[in-house]
């Protein structure tokens, strides 16, 4: 022990040269102790004991719950405005259709639209229909049991607005390669442009 163990506070014990003085701990410190104790008293209570308070997973489940009500309530109103779009002919809206086009359509329908998998869409032909709203749908809804995919899961409505509107501008476009020939669509011939 050292010499200069006269410190009335100062504690018997040494470890390393470390020594420990017995002060008081503040009030403002054993209080906040005490408080989180009560806190945690009625946390216990609250939320496991008596189950008043949502728990994280069911915050989580009920705002999941409200997110999908507000998604289906969003896609409901958009799917029964289709037989009312137009597309659109903002080179804004236009160009992010292309991009969409060039990530997901090309691969099937060939990037300048000629058709691969997929039919030609820059043709007269068309098995689902042309009119606009005839082409959102097929987009949105998908033919699954010829391999069109279901794109209302994937994509936005303003995207499938975007890539509509921008297929609407292939119309009757000049091919560099012949496109894929009509298979068995019913012939609608439509002109080129001024399409219905
Ligand atoms: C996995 C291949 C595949 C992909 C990817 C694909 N399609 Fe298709 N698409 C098809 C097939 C196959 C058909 C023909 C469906 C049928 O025979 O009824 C079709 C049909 C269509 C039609 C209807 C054409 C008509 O003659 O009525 C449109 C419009 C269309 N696709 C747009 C798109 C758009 C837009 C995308 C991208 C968002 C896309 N497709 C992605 C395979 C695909």
């Amino acid at each position: 022990m050292s010499n200069h163990s006269q410190d009335p506070l100062l504690l018997d014990h040494e470890y390393d040269g470390i020594r420990e003085l017995d002060n008081k701990l503040p009030r403002w410190w054993v209080w906040l102790f005490y408080i989180t104790i009560i806190f945690s008293a009625i946390y216990l209570a609250y939320y496991h004991v008596v189950k008043a308070g949502p728990l994280s997973a069911g915050e989580y489940t009920a705002e999941m719950k409200l997110g999908n009500e507000l998604k289906s309530a969003a896609m409901g109103k958009f799917e029964a405005g289709i037989p009312a779009l137009q597309p659109a002919a903002d080179p804004v809206v236009l160009e992010g259709g292309r991009q969409i086009y060039t990530k997901f359509c090309a691969p099937c329908h060939r990037a300048d639209g000629g058709g691969l998998v997929g039919p030609n869409l820059t043709d007269d032909y068309w098995i689902h229909g042309s009119k606009y709203a005839d082409t959102v749908t097929v987009i949105w809804n998908g033919v699954p049991a010829k391999g069109m995919i279901t794109w209302k899961s994937t994509l936005k409505p303003d995207e499938i607005q975007a890539v509509a509107s921008y297929l609407y501008t292939l119309r009757g476009a000049k091919l560099a390669t012949p496109g894929k020939p009509p298979e068995n669509q019913t012939p609608v011939k439509t002109a080129p442009s001024g399409f219905e």
